[in-house]
């Protein structure tokens, strides 16, 4: 064996993406690669790639011609594409940007190991969608110690067709990887040092994987299965849609200890006109309605959504109903964003909403929902709440960590350490997190 190489990933979008960089520098570790905090000593590079809206997709060019000199300066240099830009664009990507070695699917990453030995001599590409557990065959070699949190993919791909949305084109249909291999990787992770996992999936609650018993298992049945794991402490997910937002599931949030109080239910928009043409297949007051038994079940739970403003036709009206759904719910924490019309998806046939119109109203929006964010935040003051502790703040002897309801809280405690979960009794809140002492 010689020096290792060295693997610079740079990872863009979702936390799925961040899961999957997880997994490729793992299977590239077994291909003689150390991952670094640098481009610059590389000797591959790798973009993890989000399309999901143009300007997310257009940064993997720009980066990519940052590497221009580095590439001129070290011509062994293997430079990758993989992720949601490498599924939607395949040889488009090495037409445009030469320089280039390989471009891989998510659907295809088992195979980059292999890809990888190959990327000296020629150009090579996969984002086909085959029939194997990829995550199967991506096991990870070395039983590092971890932090305490990580995330763990249990479903992928989309079957909802969102009239706005690749991610059916990206990741493809849904699938849901089995119990058993779940839990193992669940164990897995605890023994490495982890305390808190997240279960993603593009529709996560639509989860059906099959279970050691031959059926199909819901989310919340997986959920309890993970509840039994000794060690483990916490459990979330995401991202859901109201539609699979199953009795099961919602009882779950009121009686799994596990389960933390928060939970991301993405409902685009408040309008029913829109929500049809975005092919939805809910309303505003179903949605509501839903929320509501969500609360009868959990009632401190923090709700969570994504929001779209400008989709093709939203009329102030249908924007004002978007405001109105806000109003009702109360969020603990929002993401929303202007429309980016998709190639090829059906949204992107239809007229746009005025740029500057569309910019407004996203400002309007987003006013709003840091306003309840910070209300929300501001209402945990004098209470006492779980805290996970991730890593020593700035400050000598303090220590930071999220709350159960996902705010990061800086504490005053020299004798804890990273990993370790306390009760903390909130005493002030900050633009951005909260402060407390040990209870
Ligand atoms: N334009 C703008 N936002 C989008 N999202 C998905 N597709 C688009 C698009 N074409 C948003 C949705 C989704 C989140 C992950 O990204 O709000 O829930
Ligand atoms: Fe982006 Fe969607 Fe792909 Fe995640 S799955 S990287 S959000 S396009």
């Amino acid at each position: 064996m010689g020096e290792p190489k060295k693997l610079y990933i740079k990872t863009y979008g979702c936390q799925m993406n961040v899961y999957d960089s997880e997994r490729m520098a793992e299977a590239l570790g077994g291909n003689g690669y150390i991952e670094v905090g640098s481009p610059d000593e590389a000797d591959m590079i790798l973009l993890n790639t989000c399309h999901i809206r143009e300007k997310a997709a257009e940064k993997v060019y720009s980066e990519l011609g940052r590497f221009k000199g580095l590439k001129a300066e070290k011509p062994d240099l293997k430079i990758g594409v993989a992720g949601c830009v490498a599924q939607a664009e395949g040889a488009e990507i090495i037409a445009r940007q030469p320089m280039v070695d390989l471009v891989v699917g998510p659907q295809s990453y088992h195979r980059l190991p292999e890809m990888e030995r190959a990327a000296g001599t020629a150009k090579v590409i996969d984002t086909d969608f085959p029939e194997e557990d990829k995550f199967e065959k991506l096991k990870s070699r070395p039983k590092a110690r971890r932090g305490p949190t990580a995330f763990l993919t249990v479903q992928e791909g989309c079957d909802k067709f969102c009239a706005f949305c690749v991610v059916p084109y990206t990741r493809g249909a849904e699938v849901s990887r089995p119990v058993d291999r779940i839990l193992t990787e669940a164990r897995d992770l605890v023994e490495r040092g982890v305390r808190e996992i997240t279960l993603l999936g593009q529709n996560v609650n639509a989860y059906h994987g099959a279970g050691p018993d031959g059926d199909a298992w819901s989310l919340a049945r997986l959920i309890w299965a993970l509840d039994k794991v000794d060690g483990l402490e916490r459990i979330r997910f995401t991202t859901s849609h109201p539609n699979d937002m199953g009795e099961d599931l919602i009882a779950a949030h009121g009686e799994c200890r596990k389960l933390m109080p928060y939970l991301h239910l993405p409902v685009q928009s408040g309008s029913d006109r829109i929500l049809k043409r975005m092919n939805r297949r809910h309303t505003a007051e179903s949605y509501l309605r839903l929320i509501e038994r969500i609360r009868a079940a959990r009632p401190d739970i923090l709700i969570s959504g994504d929001f779209i403003v400008g989709f093709p036709e939203e009329t102030e009206a249908d924007f004002q109903a978007t405001m109105d759904l806000i109003d009702a719910v109360h969020y603990g924490s929002a993401f929303s964003f202007k429309y980016s019309a998709r190639p090829g998806t059906p949204a992107a046939e239809r007229p746009m909403v005025d740029a500057d119109e569309a910019d407004d109203r996203l400002q309007r929006l987003q006013a709003l929902i840091t306003r309840q964010q910070r209300e929300t935040q501001d209402g945990m003051v004098g209470r006492t709440v779980g805290v996970l502790f991730e890593k020593p703040g700035r400050l000598p002897g303090q220590m930071v960590g999220k709350s159960d309801y996902l705010h990061s809280v800086f504490v005053d405690a020299p004798d804890v350490s990273v990993g370790e979960m306390r009760q903390v009794r909130i005493a002030s809140s900050a633009p951005n997190s909260l402060a407390g002492t040990l209870a």
